[in-house]
């Protein structure tokens, strides 16, 4: 039986797809290439020494998603990753946000609905949970109001695969809510490769770092946290992607506690912007050229999660500690820019 993976050439599913097929699973990758490229099938390849299947296509062509899923009549499960990410673009472009990150899910939805049994596992964030009134933060943390369009597709998605869930008891889903993922595989055959400025801070520093950008900005040092810098839970990419295989095959073999559930995908602990840059400087003997200004809107102080229900229920806990992941980063900036 087949595991689809949309979005698998893409940062987190790339990775995601090393750990499948490095567990057994047979992988069919649906992506469009619009934030990624096709070499990353020879990164995999590179690591795994099989070669996924690759459909290229854009999930928004509703007959293309109902086609493949004829042709692809074994498929036992899907991970859910395509989608737009960019905060700042989707507050522009709600409707390209809406239409790729909504439409996509619900037609996804509608042919696992037809089938007699069907896992799914959805990229959900961290971000659901906005600025939260406790930390850690746990699953029963409320949803808070999203800041963006954007962050509002992930609290959508949820609530249509819940609903969605609650009619069909045939379909098994899971929300993983991501914190901050960041690094890249340890062979340095895979990474992440934001297409123009990143948007998240381990990119662009180590893009500084490498020549690409003059300065970092650290946006705020007047939040209430010990150095003053926000705080967020960054998690290696590696191990987020044993929390879906995990999550996965929890599904497939049924011990799942009924047929929707969320888990908190983070290390629990939380680093400063400050310790982060701290870190890269000591893995790359490097100091970073960056400069203090003002907070940015929409911004939380601190968000770190509350792991004990992934550990204790998916049986699934991080292993890298900042310093591996932030290294590992690195080193594939360095492989990608030689
Ligand atoms: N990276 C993060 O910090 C983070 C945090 C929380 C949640 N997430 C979510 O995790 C998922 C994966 O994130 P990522 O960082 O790997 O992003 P990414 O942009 O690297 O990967 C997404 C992939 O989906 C593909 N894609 C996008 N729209 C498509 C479409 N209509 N049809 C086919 N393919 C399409 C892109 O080409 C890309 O390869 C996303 O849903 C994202 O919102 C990411």
């Amino acid at each position: 039986m087949k595991i689809v993976v949309t979005g698998g050439l893409g940062f987190i599913g790339s990775h995601t797809v090393v750990e499948l097929q490095n567990n057994g699973h047979e992988v069919v990758i649906i992506d469009n290439c619009s934030n990624s490229s096709k070499e990353v099938l020879q990164g995999i390849t590179n690591i795994t020494g099989v070669t996924p299947i690759f459909e290229e296509f854009d999930l928004r062509e509703k007959s293309s998603v109902q086609d493949f899923f004829i042709r692809h009549h074994d498929v036992a499960g899907v991970i859910h990753f395509a989608a737009s990410k960019a905060v700042g673009e989707s507050v522009k472009e709600p409707l390209l946000y809406y239409e790729n990150n909504i439409a996509t899910l619900i037609y996804i939805l509608q042919e696992l609905q037809k089938k007699s049994e069907a896992s799914f596992i959805f990229s959900s964030s961290c971000t659901v949970y906005g600025q939260a009134d406790e930390l850690p933060i746990t699953e029963n943390a409320p949803v808070k109001p999203a800041e963006s369009p954007y962050g509002n597709t992930k609290q959508i998605g949820e609530e249509i695969i819940r609903d969605t869930c609650k009619i069909a008891s045939h379909l098994k889903a899971i929300s993983l809510r991501y914190f901050n993922p960041i690094g890249a595989h340890p062979s340095a055959e895979i990474g992440e490769l934001p297409i123009g400025v990143p948007q998240n801070l381990v990119p662009f520093i180590t893009q500084t770092a490498i020549g690409l950008r003059e300065q970092l900005s650290v946006f705020g040092d007047t939040y209430p946290t010990p150095d003053g810098t926000a705080i967020r839970d960054y998690i290696h990419v590696v191990d987020l992607a044993k929390a879906h295989v995990v999550a996965l095959e929890r599904l497939l073999t049924d011990n799942n506690k009924g047929n929707y559930e969320v888990f908190n995908v983070g290390t629990g602990v939380g680093s400063s912007v400050l310790e982060v840059i701290t870190s890269f400087e000591k893995a790359s003997n490097k100091s970073l050229n960056y400069k203090i200004v003002d907070k940015r809107e929409g911004d939380v102080i601190a968000a770190y999660a509350d792991t004990s229900k992934a550990n204790d229920d998916l049986g699934w806990k991080a292993s890298s500690s900042l310093d591996d992941a932030i290294a590992s980063a690195w080193t594939w900036e360095q492989k990608v820019r030689s």
